[in-house]
């Protein structure tokens, strides 16, 4: 008999979430059916997105929702033998039963140099976010000017790696002073921390006097207020997340941007990164290449144990993070 946890939120969050939110709770499973195979959680994702959709699909008292990456313990599935590792979405929870038909079995040719957590971040869920939601609609060519918020976090520290293998300058702003020395590190051209600037928009201007071409938004509010004026003529904007809203129960007013779209002829489009599920395989074979071949770097803050999770999960939020946030179970 297995005992599976799972965190629970036990009442919808009220600006940030807290401690009190969560609940653990646990539940006996039952004896696997033929067909049926039982996983255990081994790396388990903290995402930004799980705040704003915890109000869109969540009731409370549900298991909270997310991916991890699963071995299999038990099994009575041929397809899926005891000892394979796959992606699954099964909430915050230690233990699973699948028919398989949900799991996403890690690529057979993952090397063994490479940790199983990276298919939750640069070769998975936030690393597709940034090459799809970058390329597709920023269109970047070489010598563009591409900005990134968010810079250092899972999603915008693998946009800013791409663009500079498509040949462009690229701004990252984040907001710590190792952050931005990551930024450095992993090839950005020029960095600044946005929590100590005196004005975003000198930061902007210093960063790039001519203006930028691409711009790959993680954060919206007085960022986006700030950096959509100094778009080039023709510049392209991707909406990948607005960070800095989630929290927001009233969605605040800000300047109006249409006249600024309209005469700097601006294309500006956001995007879920699901629109490019049948490419995903295409999108994950790539960028497990460049990780291999050095070429895209990474970094994980792994939380250890998942009674840590609530803790991971508000320390994201709260920019602890460099990389792709993970709790090892
Ligand atoms: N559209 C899609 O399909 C899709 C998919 C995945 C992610 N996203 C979005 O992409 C963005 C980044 O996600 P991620 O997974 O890569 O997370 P992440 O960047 O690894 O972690 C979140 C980071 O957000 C920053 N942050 C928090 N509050 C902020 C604020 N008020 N202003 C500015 N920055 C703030 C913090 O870094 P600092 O220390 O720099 O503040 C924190 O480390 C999010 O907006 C997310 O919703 C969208």
């Amino acid at each position: 008999m297995v005992v599976s946890k799972s965190w629970t939120m036990v009442k919808h969050f009220d600006g940030e979430p807290k401690p009190e939110d969560f609940k653990l709770i646990e539940k006996e499973l039952p004896p696997l059916q033929d067909g049926e195979i039982l996983l255990e959680s081994v790396f388990l994702s903290v995402d930004p997105y799980m705040r704003p959709y915890s109000g869109r699909l969540m009731k409370e008292g549900d298991v909270m929702i997310g991916s991890q990456v699963g071995r299999v313990i038990e099994s009575k599935n041929s397809a899926f033998p005891v000892g394979v590792y796959c992606v699954a979405n099964m909430g915050w929870t230690t233990h699973f039963i699948s028919n398989g038909k949900e799991l996403n079995p890690l690529p057979s040719e993952w090397p063994e140099s490479l940790p199983r957590s990276l298919a939750l971040g640069t070769v998975g869920m936030p690393g597709l976010t940034a090459y799809f939601g970058f390329l597709e609609i920023c269109n970047p060519k070489e010598g563009d000017v591409v900005l990134v918020n968010c810079a250092a976090g899972a999603v915008g520290s693998i946009v800013g790696q791409i663009a500079k293998l498509k040949g462009c300058k690229v701004v990252g702003s984040a907001g710590s002073d190792d952050k931005i020395q990551f930024l450095k590190d992993i090839g950005f051209d020029e960095a600044f921390n946005y929590k100590k600037v005196g004005s975003l928009e000198e930061a902007l201007k210093k960063a790039s006097p001519e203006g930028y071409d691409c711009y790959f938004e993680n954060v919206g509010g007085k960022f986006s207020d700030a950096a959509v004026p100094q778009m080039k003529d023709f510049g392209r904007i991707s909406v990948c997340g607005v960070i800095s809203m989630y929290n927001d129960a009233v969605p605040p007013s800000g300047p109006y941007i249409q006249p600024l779209i309209l005469f700097k002829q601006l294309r500006m489009e956001g995007f879920i990164v699901t629109r490019w599920k049948d490419r995903f395989v295409e999108g994950q074979k790539q960028l497990l290449q460049w990780v291999l071949e050095g070429k895209v770097k990474y970094r994980e803050h792994i939380t250890k144990g998942f009674e840590n999770m609530p803790k991971g999960f508000m320390g994201m939020l709260k920019g602890e993070n460099t990389g792709k946030a993970i709790i090892q179970v």
